[in-house]
């Protein structure tokens, strides 16, 4: 997928504005129970998502492997239900099974990426010679 950069970065703002809403909420009404949630949101959403989009932007190679969209999937996915069972967490106390499902779901799309990233071939630094007319 060529642009899977920008769907990143693209994402990863969706993330920021989702923490920046809730952050704000939670110090409005005083629900700083809260608080580690919206600093899960911020850091595994947004910070996360903008590293891998800029990563794919500086290495273009990763894109071209259809594993990088199954990364993506994974990630996000295993994000949002990581995130969803935290903030249960948070207003509940209590574990619970998306917090179980999400966390092993957001490590293997971390090791998918670092599996992307290592196993890419090495660009080529060097120009190509053009021979002269
Ligand atoms: C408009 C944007 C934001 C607002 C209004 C906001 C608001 C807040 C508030 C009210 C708290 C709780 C402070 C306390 O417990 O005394 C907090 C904590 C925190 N926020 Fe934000 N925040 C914003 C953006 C972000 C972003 C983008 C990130 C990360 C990328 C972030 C990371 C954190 C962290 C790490 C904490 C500490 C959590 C803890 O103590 O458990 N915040 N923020």
């Amino acid at each position: 997928m060529r642009n899977i950069d920008k769907v990143y970065v693209a994402t990863g703002f969706g993330w920021l504005i989702f923490a920046a809403g809730f952050g704000t909420w939670l110090g409005a009404s005083g629900h700083f129970n809260f608080s580690e949630s919206h600093a899960h949101i911020g850091l595994l959403g947004f910070v996360a998502s903008m590293l891998f989009g800029l990563v794919h932007r500086g290495w273009p190679e990763l894109r071209e492997r259809t594993l990088a969209i199954v990364q993506f999937a994974v990630y996000e996915i295993g994000a949002i239900v990581l995130l969803a069972g935290k903030i249960m967490v948070d207003a509940t106390g209590v574990p619970n099974a998306l917090l179980m499902i999400g966390s092993p779901i957001v490590i293997i799309g971390v090791i998918l990426f670092l599996w992307l990233f290592l196993a890419a071939p090495a660009r080529k630094n060097t120009p190509e010679m053009v021979p002269a007319e």
